[in-house]
């Protein structure tokens, strides 16, 4: 095969053969296959898209591009999951110690936030002492005495999926389906997970804006987890509005620490149960209450253990922002509209996020906002708080926040859950 035969093959909307995804997605793993040209095949791809077979088969030749990990030998089954990315996406920090405290094991291999939506290692990197990188001897045996790691996926895990994604991000192909569903299940696949869980956001805040296409892609990858043996649910799940109170790193970091507490934000609780619920029955554990556990102290045992077992102090202060900023309501009224975009943006734009691979965060930024859609609110009041170490950063944050809420009017209830897909 040569690169420019595969790439006519898709510009011409045909179908590739088995030996031609192998073939490629070795050949640019190894280098030979230069980056013009798998970009070429990935506009291709993203315009004409792939059957079902094809998107099997790329899934595949991402894993074969690398390690594949294997956690039958643990003393309890595994279960994960994976959230698109949302504002105010903190779910992983509860669930994680949830799910180990009701006796199923969580490998969860997670990323840094890129754009808008946060990034879990970032969130719990705000923590004093704690480390994301682990060798798959420490994961393994943090595994089997604590239950839940989060940490960074290694290079050696589908690294074909390293460079691909880098590639789409500067080139305008992320949003295709087969794309992600295949960059994120070879992932998870190769993870070695046993049950996994895929949190499909749908609205404002989320990649898939509309709910066919969110649908569509839990369908493409829930297909795919099933193929290769991992029992795959997925929830579409509201992103329009922001998750709970609060979108940074450490004030997501101090939300999920209410939640463990018993206490939280109601929307952040039902997540984290329903996803845990979730995980607890592809694992084949249907006889344990998550609820009990957040309400009996074991699932905030198993979250200081896990910060602990990974350098991290779970009594240290948390950073706080160097300065603060509060915008009052401008009307009395039902907050009827609460933007996610708006919301990402404006804690991006504080320092939570990055805007390119290599920028650091600040531990301290984000957004505080002090009512959720359906409260009543009364003109004067502090709306948000924007928390940053640099004031500079506050115009263009309160910009972003222009146009992104509503008072007054008809309000709506959006269910948060959305569709199951199995
Ligand atoms: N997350 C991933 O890991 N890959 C994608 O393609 C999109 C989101």
């Amino acid at each position: 095969h040569d690169a420019v035969e595969v790439i006519s093959v898709k510009r011409d909307r045909g179908e590739l053969s088995d030996s031609q995804i192998d073939w490629v997605i070795d050949a640019y793993t190894r280098g030979e296959v230069a980056d013009e040209q798998m970009s070429a095949l990935a506009m291709a791809i993203l315009l004409n898209g792939m059957v079902p077979r094809e998107i099997a088969r790329w899934t595949a030749a991402m894993i074969a591009s690398g390690e594949r990990m294997d956690f039958s030998s643990l003393s309890r089954p595994t279960a994960d999951k994976h959230s698109t990315g949302g504002v105010g996406d903190k779910i992983t920090l509860p669930l994680a110690p949830l799910v180990a405290a009701c006796g199923v094991a969580v490998p969860q291999l997670s990323g840094r936030g890129l754009g808008h939506t946060g990034g879990t290692l970032d969130k719990l990197e705000s923590i004093p002492g704690w480390r994301a990188a682990l060798s798959n001897e420490e994961m393994f045996a943090q595994l089997e005495s604590v239950g839940a790691v989060i940490c960074a996926a290694g290079d050696g895990l589908a690294p074909a999926d390293k460079k691909l994604y880098a590639l789409r991000d500067v080139t305008g192909t992320v949003e295709a389906i087969p794309l992600i569903a295949s960059s994120i299940m070879s992932k998870k696949i190769a993870e070695g997970t046993g049950a996994l869980v895929l949190d499909v956001k749908v609205g404002t805040g989320a990649f898939m804006k509309d709910v066919d296409r969110a649908r569509e892609l839990a369908e493409t990858m829930v297909g795919l987890g099933k193929d290769a043996g991992v029992h795959t649910v997925a929830l579409l799940t509201d992103m329009s509005t922001p998750l709970g109170l609060t979108a940074g790193n450490a004030i997501e970091v101090a939300e999920s620490v209410e939640v463990l507490a018993g206490g939280g934000p109601a929307d952040v609780v039902e997540l984290t149960l329903a996803l845990a619920r979730e995980m607890l029955a592809g694992a084949g554990m249907t006889d344990v209450d998550p609820a009990d556990k957040l309400a009996d102290g074991s699932a905030m045992d198993a979250w200081k253990d896990m910060v602990r077992a990974q350098g991290g102090d779970p009594e240290a202060e948390l950073p706080v922002a160097k300065e603060t900023h509060v915008v009052n309501a401008p009307d009395s009224g039902t907050l009827t509209r609460l933007d996610a975009m708006a919301v990402g943006l404006a804690a991006w734009r504080l320092g939570a996020g990055r805007a390119r691979k290599e920028d650091p965060v600040q531990a301290g930024a984000g957004v505080v906002w002090h009512a959720r859609p359906g409260d009543t609110v009364t003109e004067g009041q502090p709306l948000f708080t924007l928390l940053t170490d640099e004031p500079e950063r506050f115009d263009r944050a309160l910009a972003s926040l222009e146009g992104g809420f509503d008072i007054g009017g008809e309000h709506t209830p959006q269910d948060l859950v959305i569709d199951r897909i199995s």
